[in-house]
């Protein structure tokens, strides 16, 4: 049973402030949690409860949700069994009491809700992964690794968000993430060569000022040769543009960075069919803005059958929003971030509503990161098969990536790399 529980206010990796919390239970068992934080945010995303106290980290402080819980949740969940997440989750959703977790804050009620699994998975004696996923949880994420960062992650001339490196071809999660380094540091030295600046965006990828959005791709596809790969067969590319950033009120995109253009709904599908044609390209991730349902279902049926169409800022980890997703044939694939929704319990029933459609699951961290590499486990738990958590590179990034080579050493010979087990060859 849970004996105490308490928070403190700490930094993520952008150096703005974040709750961790500490959960105690009555046989001496710990669990630690800190929760991340998005820049390119979705409009239904759960609330992430800041001070709004301008005299303090510029209104970033997250006082408050630390105080809600040492006070209300932790009284709330004296007592409570901690190997019952579900009850759990659901008591603090009932304190509560809003749709969007804004009384208390999504950052106070995900940062007890994965501290308590951590403390329960103490309790057990089980890693997180095996606590959460059972012994059926054999599954090693394929990483896709974001080496070149642009739009609201990087301040250079690149529109797009991510541009994704995924090791398909490797045959374990160590081998993948050898390949997606060796590859990351080829990148570097072509970047150097070029005359192009080597320094990194929020998650950990390099941020140049390119020419074209396109440059990013051959780029990479450079640097998967001058590592020695293939591209296409061993290691292929995923974007996340994140267009919802670029949507105007008008109803077009705006290239506000490289070239001022404007495309429509129509045009930018258009672009990703071009881009699918010409490259090795296997997974888009909002491709078109969180704005634009009737652009997503085009966009579905062009593309949708050769390649993921992730649905990020559209779904925001919602089961409902990604039920109306399935329903109206937008995306074949929902990612997962546990603070968009916000607790341990709506994170699992997100990836079942997902699954229940046939889409596949995208497990993901945020931009704003600390070291906590819980997601790691949630994704070897979920049998996720994928699981994007930066460039390897920047200790926040590398936690996750390093967690996962520790669960595949724990696994052993049961452990199973995902490769392309969700992908389509191009
Ligand atoms: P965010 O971006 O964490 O800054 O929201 C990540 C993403 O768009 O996938
Ligand atoms: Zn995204």
């Amino acid at each position: 049973a849970i004996a105490s529980i308490t928070a403190r206010e700490i930094l993520d990796s952008r150096g703005n402030p974040t709750v961790e919390v500490d959960v105690v239970l009555t046989d001496g068992s710990k669990g630690r949690a800190a929760v991340p934080s998005g820049a390119s945010t979705g409009i239904r995303e759960a609330v992430e409860l800041r001070d709004a106290d301008p005299k303090r980290y510029g209104g970033k402080g997250v006082k408050k949700a630390v105080a809600n819980v040492k006070g209300a949740i932790a009284t709330a969940l004296k007592g409570a069994d901690a190997t019952n997440q579900a009850a759990i989750d659901q008591t603090m959703l009932e304190l509560d009491g809003t749709e969007n977790k804004s009384q208390l804050g999504a950052n106070a009620i995900l940062g007890v809700s994965m501290a308590v699994a951590r403390a329960a998975a103490t309790s057990e004696n089980l890693s997180v992964f095996r606590y959460l996923g059972g012994e059926a949880a054999t599954l090693l994420p394929t990483p896709c690794f974001n080496i070149l960062n642009g739009g609201a992650h990087a301040d250079n001339s690149v529109d797009f968000q991510e541009y994704k490196l995924v090791p398909v071809g490797a045959t374990s999660f160590a081998q993948a993430l050898q390949m997606g380094t060796e590859v990351y540091h080829a990148l570097k030295s072509i970047l150097k060569q070029k005359g192009y600046s080597t320094g990194i965006g929020d998650e950990g990828g390099f941020a140049p000022d390119l020419k074209a959005n396109v440059e990013a791709v051959e780029l990479i596809l450079e640097g998967i040769e001058k590592a020695g790969y293939k591209s296409g067969e061993e290691l292929a590319i995923a974007l996340d543009p994140a267009t919802s950033e670029l949507w105007r009120e008008g109803g077009y995109y705006e290239f506000f960075k490289s070239d001022q253009s404007q495309k429509n709904s129509s045009q930018m599908i258009d672009l990703w069919e071009s881009w699918v044609n010409q490259y090795p390209i296997i997974s888009l991730e909002d491709g078109l803005g969180e704005q634009d349902w009737q652009g997503w279902q085009e966009l579905t049926k062009r593309l949708g059958d050769r390649i993921q169409l992730v649905g990020d800022d559209i779904f925001c980890t919602n089961p409902k929003i990604i039920q109306e997703a399935i329903d109206k044939g937008v995306g074949n694939a929902s990612l997962i971030k546990v603070n968009q929704i916000g607790s341990i319990t709506e994170t699992l029933a997100a990836i079942n509503t997902a699954r229940s459609g046939g889409y596949t699951v995208y497990i993901s961290h945020r931009s704003g990161e600390t070291t906590d590499d819980f997601i790691a486990d949630l994704a070897v738990a979920t049998m996720a098969g994928q699981l994007k958590t930066g460039a390897p590179c920047r200790g926040e990034r590398v936690a996750k990536y390093n967690q996962l080579l520790r669960i595949e050493e724990e696994l052993g010979n049961k452990a199973v790399y995902a490769g392309w087990q969700n992908f389509k060859k191009p």
